[in-house]
């Protein structure tokens, strides 16, 4: 808040002292900061989270821009401050030191005659620089293009446009999609994926290099659906993990096989080799989902200290979003940390999470069928013994949302389950322990097993707080603690 305050009289101070020199921009970006401060107090704060960061009022959707710079991390993130559905795409903008604690920002990007789609961020010395899809609407078929633009800060908070923009103008093959620049440094060079597909309808990720961030050289196609893998794929992200290299991507268009895929996009990434001298991308393992909830999509990495951290779109296309009517839409997910095990991502909490526990609620056994009161705000560990059937319900302290967690050894499946058929559900063994660590808060549920083998991020909107059940024939053995607020309410 201090930041956006020094923002706004930053921006009031040029206008004072020379009212010339503000620009139409300036007075737009003043303008909307008031409209946001005006706007808050209206929220309904029923479903509103604790610990995740959500757009202040508004949709959000992706996270853009993932990235540390001079000490600090930025998420930015897909934003339409002036109602709870998707509209023309700005940038919202968090900061934070340690990836649990945010702070709002005022917003990066506002749209001009592109709206501001998802992309990333990269320090250029002491310059954080964006690049990001200009999304322009035009009156022929089919009625849009995308090229890539960029934007500059010198601070971090302020960020103008390129005057140059765009600076990567077509797909080579004049796809009308071509968007969600990843943006890296490798050696000398700049390096861009971006997300994209062939003439005959099939996702493709292509690659492109640069000497200075504005003159781009395309170098392959380093990933593409052979007809089963969907018809656009979107937002994605590569990078060395473990000794491998990994494409995580957002296929759109993949039809539902048995337990996978039934979500209305994906979510996922595939295992290969790859050659800075050829740019060639091999695949060595088939492309698996990252996390098996209902409510995950476009996930973006940063790296920082040799750690690998992800945050996602903790919501989903053309689902019901329930917190639309409170004046708010969407969220990301916590932030993991990725690890590569054998041929597959592990995801798990950041250690400090343990920072944001504020006293215990239970440390102790669950009998069959008792029920404990817990806060909107909880970190559950349950001791899964696997060779027993294990069922937790959850639902609302005063109704609302439910939703039902099990463990079937029958068949080796934990289950996420809302209730009327809105299941998901994968098979888990193990590493290691084999815990459960359950992170709740006002309207979402984040279910990591084990060490991260299997992850599900899924809404659920409780009303009041939690109310947990267990549903098993044995007693469980759970923690469970209240956890602080960690993001403005
Ligand atoms: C993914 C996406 C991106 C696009 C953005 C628009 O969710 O469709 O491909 O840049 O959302 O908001």
């Amino acid at each position: 808040m201090a930041r956006l305050k020094s923002f706004l009289v930053f921006l009031c101070s040029l206008a004072a002292a020379s009212p010339k020199c503000i620009t139409d921009v300036d007075s737009a970006k003043v303008e909307l900061e008031e409209y946001i401060s005006f706007t808050i107090p209206d929220i309904n704060p029923r479903y509103r989270l604790h610990y995740h960061v959500m757009p202040p009022v508004g949709w959000m959707n992706d996270p853009n821009g993932f990235s540390f710079h001079k000490g600090e991390f930025h998420l930015f993130y897909q934003y339409y401050p002036y109602d709870s559905i998707w509209g023309p795409m700005h940038w919202g903008h968090a900061s934070s030191y340690d990836l649990i604690h945010w702070n709002q920002l005022p917003t990066a990007l506002l749209p001009g005659e592109e709206q501001c789609f998802s992309g990333s961020a990269v320090s250029v010395g002491e310059t954080m620089t964006l690049i990001y899809t200009g999304h322009v609407v035009t009156d022929v078929e089919p009625f849009y293009n995308e090229s890539q633009y960029l934007a500059f800060s010198d601070d971090g908070v302020y960020f103008h446009k390129y005057a140059g923009n765009p600076v990567l103008p077509a797909a080579p093959n004049g796809s009308p999609d071509f968007r969600d620049p990843k943006a890296w440094k490798y050696g000398n060079e700049w390096y861009v994926i971006l997300g994209s597909k062939t003439l005959d309808q099939r996702g493709r990720v292509l690659l492109y290099k640069s000497k200075d961030l504005k003159d781009w050289e395309f170098l392959s196609v380093i990933g593409e659906s052979q007809g089963d893998m969907g018809y656009m794929w979107e937002c994605p992200d590569f990078f060395e993990l473990d000794g491998k290299f990994v494409l995580l991507m957002s296929p759109q268009g993949m039809q539902p096989e048995g337990d996978r895929y039934k979500n209305t996009f994906q979510n996922g990434y595939i295992i290969g080799s790859f050659d800075y001298e050829t740019y060639e991308f091999h695949p060595e393992v088939e492309f698996q989902e990252i996390d098996f909830g209902h409510d995950f999509y476009a996930a973006q990495t940063t790296e920082h200290n040799g750690k690998r951290y992800l945050v996602a779109w903790f919501s989903m296309w053309e689902v019901p979003h329930p917190e639309d009517v409170d004046g708010w839409s969407g969220a990301m997910t916590l932030v993991r940390e990725l690890k590569l095990v054998g041929d597959k991502i592990l995801m798990k909490p950041l250690d400090d999470m343990v920072q944001l526990r504020h006293h215990t609620i239970m440390d102790g056994r669950l009998l069959p069928n008792k029920v404990v009161n817990l806060p909107q705000a909880t970190e559950l560990i349950v001791d899964a013994n696997m060779n027993q059937r294990v069922e937790l319900f959850l639902q609302g302290v005063d109704g609302g949302g439910k939703v039902w967690i099990r463990w079937d050894p029958v068949v080796g499946k934990v289950a996420v389950d809302r209730g009327k058929g809105d299941v998901r559900q994968v098979e888990w063994s193990p590493n290691g322990q084999s815990t459960w660590r359950i992170f709740l808060d006002a309207s979402s549920l984040e279910l990591f097993c084990g060490e991260g083998e299997v992850v599900f991020s899924s809404r659920v909107y409780p009303l009041g707080g939690w109310k947990l059940t267990n549903l098993s024939r044995l007693s469980l053995k759970i923690q469970a603690y209240h956890l602080e607020r960690s993001v403005p309410a």
